[in-house]
């Protein structure tokens, strides 16, 4: 339809940030020949050293891409199956209401909202703030609807319906848009609750013009995921909220954006209190610490800006080369609906 806005992904989605979780590694593969150029000493220091390891890896690595290549796709055949035979546990938690919000959270957006007296200094100093420069701490959701929640998150685990994976660090998570938290949930979260806050905190940053996103939860459990390596996040900004249960460890910490190299970040630790979300921006290169006991469940919400991303990639560092995605808002990036080319929809 003419002037609507179609979403995209960057073709970099089908050969870069594939994650090798044996080897910690992050890499591009284009093909064969440029990843065993790339890649086969690297991974061999890493302890990638028979026939057989490399062969699994090339495995993974084309597992992945044709993962993704069917992402959208499957991504909608899941949702239509969860409308058709989920029944929830808690059906209110699907729409965002005032009652689940802490009383902190609704101050400080009603002052951010407050356009003719908000500045930025008068809104940090009602917020928490980590040792890492630029993330920032506050209570979101109150102890009760995180329960609920985890409790909604739980049941659908638990039953048999087909679930897609946040990505390739996460193998416990609920894509939360599969779930049906978008429409109701998610979006009125980012553009009446936290596009107020990060319009004045990140406006740098893509802070003051965020118009899609991706949520998902992510479970920490010991026997099963504990930690997360050091990454930055295909957003320009982030919202981490820990929902529970109860845990030790886990902390999140933060280095420097990721255009500096990784020995001359030093890192900073942030504590992580349920209920508590940590704002900071995508590109800031973080991880998790593994957690010691218990299990630890959150809520991310990695808030794209397309006049932002469809300048630059993040993940490839290029002006993005689009591809329309079939279902949802892909990574983000937009084009005018009547300039899509008919081919090659993902
Ligand atoms: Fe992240
Ligand atoms: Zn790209």
């Amino acid at each position: 339809m003419a002037g609507e806005t179609q979403f995209c992904v960057c073709q970099c989605f089908l050969s870069h940030n594939i994650f090798l979780k044996n080897y910690e590694a992050h890499i591009v593969f284009e093909n064969e020949g440029q990843f065993q150029y790339d890649y086969q000493r690297v991974l061999r220091q890493k302890g990638c050293k028979t026939a057989e390891q490399w062969e699994n890896v090339i495995k993974e690595v084309k597992d992945e891409i044709e993962r993704r290549r069917n992402m959208y796709k499957d991504s909608q055949t899941r949702r239509e199956l969860i409308v058709a035979k989920y029944k929830p546990l808690h059906p209110h938690v699907y729409t965002l209401k005032e009652s689940y919000l802490a009383d902190s959270f609704l101050s400080i957006v009603q002052y951010a909202k407050s356009i003719e007296q908000a500045t930025t200094s008068g809104l940090l100093a009602m917020l928490d703030h980590c040792d890492a420069s630029n993330v920032y701490a506050f209570q979101v959701f109150t102890p009760a609807f995180c329960e609920d929640f985890i409790q909604e998150i739980n049941n659908f685990e638990n039953t048999d319906l087909p679930k897609g994976r946040p990505n390739t660090m996460n193998k416990y998570g609920i894509l939360l848009n599969e779930l049906g938290f978008d429409e109701g949930f998610c979006s009125p979260l980012r553009a009446n609750y936290l596009t107020p806050i990060t319009k004045l905190l990140f406006p740098d940053h893509g802070g003051d013009s965020l118009d899609s996103h991706k949520a998902f939860t992510v479970h920490y459990r010991i026997g099963e995921d504990l930690d997360l390596s050091y990454h930055y996040d295909n957003a320009e900004v982030t919202l981490n909220v820990s929902l529970g249960k109860a845990f030790t460890g886990g902390e999140l910490f933060f280095g420097d954006m990721r255009q500096v190299p990784l020995k001359e970040a030093e890192c900073t630790e942030c504590e992580h209190k349920p209920s508590y979300g940590l704002l900071h921006r995508g590109q800031h290169m973080h991880g998790a610490l593994p957690i010691q006991s218990g299990e630890r469940i959150n809520l991310i919400i990695w808030m794209r800006s397309s006049t932002v991303r469809n300048r630059l990639c993040p993940m490839c560092n290029r002006v993005p080369r689009l591809t329309p995605c079939a279902w949802g808002t892909g990574d983000g990036f937009t084009i005018a609906a009547d300039s899509v080319p008919v081919c090659t929809a993902l």
